[in-house]
């Protein structure tokens, strides 16, 4: 390890994979916060003291309160795609530069989203509850039928890199895509994904699965709420693993218990770490703890790119993956 007793100073706010922080101690004073839950924000003020980087998670909210505590801070590297727990703007206007680790956890991702789309309509969480129950006395012919997932539409909200992703693995179940996004895909990838752009009330109403993907923005929180619920089939079923408060989770409880859809497959919550009580005592919906990235592989990628986003950044260089790169071209950068 080369001498950093000169190297620029870094908090990690929670305990990352041993060679991502090897990474990073062997070019920054690294402070690492290895307990379980979350530092609160006098905490995390008080550690970021005379520090210039921030490798963070979703569950370190990043407001312009804490940035204008942290003076000496020049980046905020999160480990995640979506950063709506950083105020982006309030960042930019202070000159810090806020990363995020796209791509690497794309196919991570929209595996574990189809994980919860098939768990969810095969019924896989009751059939497995029902076995450990001892309640498998004889095979029975009417038993936890789901719903097929071959040959069905599958209508993806927030066409990006995971939404793609997602239609790919659709091909080989042969199931034809409908997606809704902003910006249209060309031609090219529409054809290749068997994927048609649709306006929202066309997808709801035509789609076997809804699976969202979208980041949550100002316009998309609670996308899905009870109009959205109301206007699927009542065969069809939700798959969120994007954020939360997309899906208006109040309004869902009441599709899942009324019977406006199927089912729904949940790996993110409104209020996380809490989830809805409706939820909990339901048995047509799929509950995980926001694990969608949770490989070995991957979670180890996203620390290391973070750790590279940050280093780049108190480096004088462009980072791999900036969510506000003005910040740095401004500086000619
Ligand atoms: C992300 O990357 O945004 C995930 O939700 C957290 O891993």
């Amino acid at each position: 390890m080369t001498d950093v007793s000169a190297a620029p100073a870094i908090l990690i706010s929670r305990m990352l994979p041993d060679e991502a922080v090897r990474l990073a101690r062997s070019r920054a004073r690294v402070d690492i916060h290895d307990g379980e839950a979350p530092l609160r924000k006098p905490e995390l003020m008080a550690r970021l003291k005379g520090r210039q980087g921030l490798i963070c998670l979703v569950t370190d909210q990043i407001d312009d309160e804490l940035l204008a505590a942290c003076p000496d801070l020049r980046v905020v590297a999160n480990v995640a795609v979506g950063f709506n727990n950083i105020d982006v703007e309030a960042a930019t206007r202070r000159g810090v530069v806020i990363t995020n680790t796209p791509d690497v956890l794309t196919e991570t991702t929209a595996d574990f989203a189809w994980a919860l789309l098939m768990a969810t309509a095969r019924r896989v969480v009751e059939g497995d509850q029902y076995v450990r129950q001892g309640r498998f006395k004889q095979w029975e012919y009417m038993r936890l039928l789901g719903g097929d997932v071959h040959g069905k539409t599958l209508g993806i909200i927030g066409f990006g890199r995971i939404g793609r992703a997602m239609a790919r693995r659709a091909l080989g179940f042969g199931m034809r895509v409908l997606y809704q996004d902003a910006a249209p895909a060309d031609a090219a990838t529409e054809r290749g994904l068997n994927a048609t752009r649709a306006d929202l009330p066309t997808l709801l109403r035509e789609s076997d699965f809804v699976s969202v993907h979208t980041p949550l923005l100002p316009e998309t929180r609670h996308l899905i709420g009870a109009d959205a619920l109301r206007a699927m089939k009542k065969t069809a079923y939700l798959i969120n693993a994007s954020r939360g408060p997309v899906v208006d989770e109040a309004a869902l409880v009441e599709a899942l218990r009324e019977g406006w859809i199927a089912g729904a497959g949940l790996d993110v919550f409104e209020e996380e770490p809490t989830v809805h009580p409706g939820l909990l005592g339901l048995t047509n919906v799929v509950l995980a703890p926001h694990i969608a990235s949770a490989s070995h592989d991957t979670r180890l990628k996203m620390a290391t790119l973070a750790v590279d986003n940050c280093l780049a950044v108190l480096e004088g260089k462009m980072p791999p993956t900036p969510v506000n790169p003005e910040v740095l071209l401004a500086r000619g950068k």
